[in-house]
């Protein structure tokens, strides 16, 4: 298990998918970047969202909110009262755990929901059959809780930022619930409807866990969706099915995906489900779908003394709309598309590593080669090839080492298509196409590619 997921971070960072932040400078916790086509994957992702989500739901609309909101509003989503993290210390090593986590390792799970002592009391239990991870010793401070919120100083004077601390968003939803009321006062949405954002959340998570499962910065694609009170079981089921189809659209296979029910629920949740995905490390939570009935719009109406109620236009009825949630995250989805993708296979005796992309999802479409670097003509027809199609395709061109090598370097980045201009192109005006799956090639008349792979983008 941990064997597969250090061939994937392997093949990331060989490849160009991800890197560790700051690198030249050691690293950063639990920070990542992504590579050339790390960026192209995790951008076909976000597309394939937004198409599902906005582009072809007549009931949704788009937002792209800042980052920096003003304060109260982590006030009144709770986070700063409550969006906590319970930690001890190594007292050998000085490591900071969570202490969830630490529990986890002996399989006693802790409900986050705990408060400090009821957490504590556990801890305290179970202390001496606890090792820390780092040193293997078990000496423990007492657990705290650990606010998640990242401060930010904003403002040009010290005194700005003493006086009432500003954060980076710990989730994008807020963003939604703040502009629920310009976004029905400027556009003809009638409830139901929904908001969708996609954008970068920021949390102190304690410990980085699993790659870029659990980062201190990450994207998430979140849509909130606006209901009448008496709907909202309804809608909610309607919006599970929905969710999971998309995941079986992004090409996941459906016996690597499970629902989580939330046994135990925030006082104001009607119902909440995660969708897990199976990662080599095991099941482990996509999104959450969560009904959320009216707390976010009254929280606000109380906190910034607007009224946030609905009146329905025809019954001339007057309510407090109830709110069902999707909220997914681009890395996670990443992380899932990767593992369903990572492939090894004997070819010739031989382990050939091939990154089974669905099509949409590959970071480059069609990679273009001239057989060799060496020979004018050849590099000159492959080279119109390329500037040709890649007015409609993310494409590569190259021409440097054996072709056998190319090919090798294409498979670990997930081209469909690699397509080759040889000697007999010269004559015959035709080029040798090579599919990425079956490795067959086929001779295509340069005339025909558009139209050819046309057809096989349009699948
Ligand atoms: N608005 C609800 C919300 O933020 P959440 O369960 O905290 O709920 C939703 O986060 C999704 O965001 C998760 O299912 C996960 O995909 C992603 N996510 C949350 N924290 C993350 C982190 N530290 N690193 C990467 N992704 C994260």
């Amino acid at each position: 298990m941990e064997d597969s997921i250090q061939k994937i971070v392997s093949l990331c960072k060989r490849r160009g998918f991800v890197f560790s932040s700051s690198e030249i400078y050691g690293g950063f916790a639990a920070i990542y970047d992504y590579g050339p086509y790390g960026v192209e994957v995790a951008n076909a992702i976000k597309r394939e969202w937004w198409k599902a989500m906005v582009q072809l739901r007549e009931d949704i609309v788009g937002l792209d909110s800042s980052i920096f909101m003003h304060p109260k509003i982590w006030e009144a989503s709770g986070h700063v009262s409550g969006f906590s993290d319970p930690l001890a210390e190594c007292k050998n090593c000085n490591a900071r755990l969570r202490v969830d986590h630490l529990l986890e390792t002996i399989e006693v799970f802790a409900d986050e929901k705990m408060d400090e002592e009821e957490i504590n009391k556990i801890f305290a239990e179970n202390k001496e059959k606890i090792k820390c991870p780092h040193c293997g010793k078990n000496d423990f401070t007492d657990v705290k809780k650990f606010n998640l919120l990242v401060k930010a100083n904003l403002g040009n004077f010290a005194e700005d930022w003493t006086k009432e601390p500003t954060y980076l968003r710990g989730e994008t939803c807020q963003g939604i619930y703040v502009n629920y009321k310009n976004v029905l006062d400027s556009t003809r949405v009638k409830i139901p409807f929904g908001i969708a954002q996609i954008g970068k959340a920021f949390r102190n998570e304690i410990t980085a866990r699993q790659f870029i499962f659990r980062t201190r910065e990450f994207e998430q694609m979140e849509m909130q969706y606006f209901v009448h009170p008496d709907k909202e079981m309804e809608e909610y089921e309607k919006l599970k099915d929905f969710r999971w189809r998309f995941y079986l659209d992004l090409g996941i296979k459906e016996e690597n995906l499970r629902w989580l029910q939330h046994e135990n629920l925030v006082f104001y949740a009607k119902e909440a489900y995660d969708i897990e995905y199976q990662f080599p490390f095991g099941f482990k939570e996509l999104e959450g779908i969560h009904a959320r009935s009216d707390y976010d719009l009254s929280q606000h109406t109380k906190f910034s003394g607007q009224d946030l109620s609905y009146t329905d236009q025809v019954s001339k009825e007057n309510y407090m709309p109830h709110i069902i949630e999707s909220s997914a995250g681009v890395g996670r989805t990443f992380f899932a598309v990767l593992c369903e993708a990572y492939t090894e296979e004997e070819v010739k005796g031989e382990t050939r590593v091939v990154m089974k992309f669905p099509k949409k999802l590959a970071p480059i479409k069609i990679a273009v080669f001239p057989l060799v670097k060496n020979k004018p003509e050849l590099v000159d027809k492959a080279r119109e090839l390329y500037n040709k199609l890649k007015m409609s395709y993310m494409c590569e061109f190259d021409s440097s080492g054996s072709i056998g090598r190319r090919y090798r370097r294409q498979d670990e980045i997930g081209t469909p298509y690699c397509v080759t201009v040889d000697f007999d192109s010269l004559e015959a005006d035709d080029v040798t196409v090579r599919d990425r799956d079956s490795m067959k090639q086929e001779r295509i008349k340069i005339e025909e590619l558009e139209t050819y792979f046309q057809e096989k983008y349009s699948k």
